[in-house]
């Protein structure tokens, strides 16, 4: 297999396009992204300045069934197996159970947590066919300390205990399952999702999490994306089943952290 073929969702943008930026650069790579808005793709061509003959936009959505069963046949027909998978497609909704309706609630679990469910499980047999598949899931922090979202901080509590079964589960099949779980990272989803309103809006909310962040700053999409890299790496293949947080220490806030004065 000198050809590698790695499969995103969210590839049009974020965290999943900061990845593909690092796999288009070796010509033996095949990367096939999965998202479902045209715009975004565009937008995500535009960023791209070129797009590279080892990439493909393939469009669909996480958790519908046609979508992903017809992905699957076509990765079957063209590939036929895959080195690795990437979940990185995701939506978030603020708010409490007093704030957000039971539609909002169903939404987030159905793309952040049975998506990934549902996505992987009909890519199992060119997993398997790669005889040494890497899959990382992009979680959060938020599944690991309530944040803003009842919603999505529960999605991604059930993406890690996901993460950590299938590692179980497919290990046998020498398929390592693994977890990046970003903090605040600079990308399209808060303005993309309406958490903020406008640009001015969002950078206000950065400049807010970087002056309580203990390195003093926001994420860059392109730092996860290394983390997620190494994950798919051979570098990496004894390590299964392990939730990474990537978050400048956010989780990490205690008493002795001098106090930050607001500018
Ligand atoms: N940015 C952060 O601060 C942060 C922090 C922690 C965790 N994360 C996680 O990181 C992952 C990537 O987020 P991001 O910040 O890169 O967000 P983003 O820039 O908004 O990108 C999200 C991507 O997911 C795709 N997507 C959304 N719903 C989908 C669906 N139902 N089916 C297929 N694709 C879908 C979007 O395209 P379409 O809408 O066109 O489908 C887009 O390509 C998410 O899982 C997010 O929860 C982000």
């Amino acid at each position: 297999m000198s050809k590698k073929v790695y499969v995103i969702t969210g590839g049009s943008s974020g965290i999943g396009l900061a990845v593909i930026k690092k796999l288009i650069n070796d010509p033996s790579n095949q990367i096939i992204s999965f998202s479902r808005s045209k715009e975004k793709i565009e937008r995500a061509l535009m960023d791209l300045e070129e797009t590279p003959d080892n990439l493909e936009f393939y469009e669909g959505n996480v958790c519908n069934e046609d979508d992903c069963l017809r992905f699957s046949e076509f990765v079957k027909k063209n590939h036929n197996y895959i080195n690795g998978l990437v979940n990185a497609a995701g939506v978030l909704t603020s708010g409490g159970i007093e704030n957000i309706s039971y539609a909002q609630w169903k939404f987030n679990l159905d793309v952040n947590l049975n998506g990934p469910y549902l996505f992987t499980q009909n890519l199992i047999p060119m997993l398997k066919a790669a005889k040494g598949a890497s899959i990382v899931n992009v979680s959060s922090i938020a599944s690991m300390r309530p944040g803003r979202s009842v919603a999505y901080s529960v999605s991604k509590a059930g993406l890690d205990m996901l993460t950590e079964y299938l590692a179980g589960e497919f290990a046998p099949y020498k398929i390592r399952v693994n977890s990046v779980n970003p903090g605040f990272v600079r990308t399209n989803i808060h303005i993309d999702n309406q958490i903020v309103n406008s640009k001015e809006e969002y950078e206000t909310m950065a400049l807010e999490v970087a002056r309580r962040n203990p390195l003093g700053r926001a994420g860059e999409a392109d730092e996860v994306a290394d983390l997620i890299m190494f994950l798919l790496n051979e570098k990496s293949s004894w390590i299964t089943g392990s939730i990474f947080k990537i978050d400048g220490g956010t989780l990490i806030e205690n008493d002795f952290l001098p106090v930050k004065k607001k500018s």
